[in-house]
């Protein structure tokens, strides 16, 4: 089929046909065997498939600048397919032997990203599986004892640790939804507290915790901390942050865990989280013993220091073809669109203030903005902002909605009357680096509306 429609990228499908003969070369001292497959039903199967798929919001296109989604990259989406036609199992060398090792590169790579000499890490199937397993090792390092997370922390959290049985208790935030030190302390100082968990880039606000103070606690109270940047992680590598953004990713070397999405700032397709610790002996926990499987060799296998078991070895192979493409070099361009994102965000944030049409909360730490339109009240608030939402979809811009606590608003928003404990605001994960270019386009549209 021609490449006639200019949204989605096709060319990367003639190097994957290319890709795909260059790997069966490997197999030609086999006997040939090719499958007969009903190619009409197929293609009857695609087209309605493809039918059934224009029913979605359009994810890939800079208009859509709503929830926390991002396109992967073409190398890792033909990655992605050409592994299928082998389809590895990356839970032991049996089953995925080049991808396991791609995933003990790509990993590598993420936490050399860091600044971590040693680490034990994995893929897993997203950020919940990867936030899992780092409070499961902390939940077996200190029985017993709670964790604490900012209430502002993705809701995962608390739902794990019931999932554990392990305590769980929230700690209030501060006016730009950062956990509040004054409030953590009194915690801490009750004591019993196993493991903080330290929000890099809350999922609401793209807040971050101030980890260099939560370091200075843990000298003085002694706990482990466990980083979540499924969402922010990559943002270390931005050359444009604000200064408690920069130090508080730039401590991420001292903490004693860290999760991030490779699915989410990482140009990869869904499925890909990933689990590091930086004390590679927390890996006795996991051992167990498999009769079906670590039998073709005695390095280790993935499936022994993990705690899924099949997952796909598409998803390493995926993640490492786009780390040779665009590595991860505080001066390359993947770092550059890092740094593009955060620059999308605080524009369109000073567009919004200067307006003088918007309420705003604080400025980006990350990608996300949030903001709402002017009222007297919370409830009139949120119901513009509903209405700004649906209007936007009529003109093709795609915005999201959250409810973000009156309480963090209160000091912000000093001449709203709060008479209803949420506001809905408006809210935009700037993730593609084109936004940086769309903003104009963006703000055009959202003047345009009327409500
Ligand atoms: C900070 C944070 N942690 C954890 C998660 C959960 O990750 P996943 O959706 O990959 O399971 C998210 C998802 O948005 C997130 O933003």
């Amino acid at each position: 089929m021609e490449n006639t429609s200019f949204q989605f990228e096709k060319r990367s499908l003639d190097i994957l046909k290319k890709a795909l003969y260059e790997m069966e070369a490997g197999f030609e001292n086999l006997p040939e065997t090719c499958e007969q497959f009903d190619y009409d039903k197929i293609e009857e199967a695609m087209m309605a498939l493809a039918r059934r798929m224009r029913d979605n919001y359009p994810y890939f296109h800079p208009l859509y600048a709503g929830q926390m989604l991002k396109p992967p990259h073409p190398a890792s989406r033909i990655a992605y397919m050409l592994s299928l036609w082998v389809n590895p199992n990356n839970h032991a060398l049996d089953g995925g032997k080049a991808s396991s090792r791609m995933e003990k590169e790509a990993v590598a790579k993420i936490a050399e990203m860091f600044g971590w000499a040693e680490h034990l890490g994995h893929l897993t199937g997203g950020g919940t599986m990867a936030n899992l397993e780092a409070l499961w090792i902390s939940g077996r390092l200190h029985p017993g004892k709670k964790i604490i997370a900012s209430e502002q922390a993705h809701y995962t959290h608390g739902r794990i640790s019931e999932v554990l049985g392990i305590d769980f208790q929230a700690v209030p935030c501060n006016a730009q939804a950062e956990m509040d030190m004054k409030a953590l302390r009194a915690i801490l100082e009750q004591g019993n507290v196993g493991t903080v968990v330290a929000t890099m880039g809350t999922t609401a606000t793209g807040s971050v915790d101030p980890l260099p103070e939560i370091l200075k606690l843990q000298e003085e109270f002694g706990f482990r901390i466990h980083a979540d940047a499924a969402y922010g992680g990559y943002f270390t590598l931005a050359g444009n942050l604000g200064s408690s953004a920069r130090a508080a990713l730039d401590h991420l070397v001292r903490v004693d865990s860290i999760v991030i999405d490779p699915h989410k700032h990482g140009l990869q397709p869904y499925g890909c989280g990933c689990v590091i610790f930086r004390d590679p002996s927390v890996g006795r926990f996991y051992k167990h013993d498999s009769p079906y499987t670590y039998f073709t060799s005695s390095d280790i296998h993935l499936g022994e220091i993990s705690l899924e078991c099949s997952r796909p070895g598409a998803a390493a192979a995926a993640l490492w073809a786009v780390q040779q493409v665009l590595p991860y070099d505080r001066d390359g361009e993947f770092a550059r669109n890092i740094s593009k994102c955060r620059a999308a965000a605080v524009e369109l944030y000073e567009k919004i203030r200067e307006s003088g049409r918007f309420l705003t909360i604080f400025p980006p730490e990350l990608d996300i903005t949030v903001w709402a339109p002017k009222g007297k009240k919370a409830s009139e608030i949120s119901a513009l902002s509903e209405r700004i939402f649906g209007k936007a979809e009529e003109k093709n811009l795609y915005l999201a909605i959250f409810r973000y606590p009156s309480k963090l608003l209160k000091d912000i928003w000093v001449d709203v009357e709060f008479d209803e404990p949420y506001v809905t605001c408006l809210r935009s994960c700037l993730m593609k680096p084109e936004h940086d270019e769309w903003i104009d386009r963006i703000w055009r549209i959202i003047e345009e509306i009327q409500v």
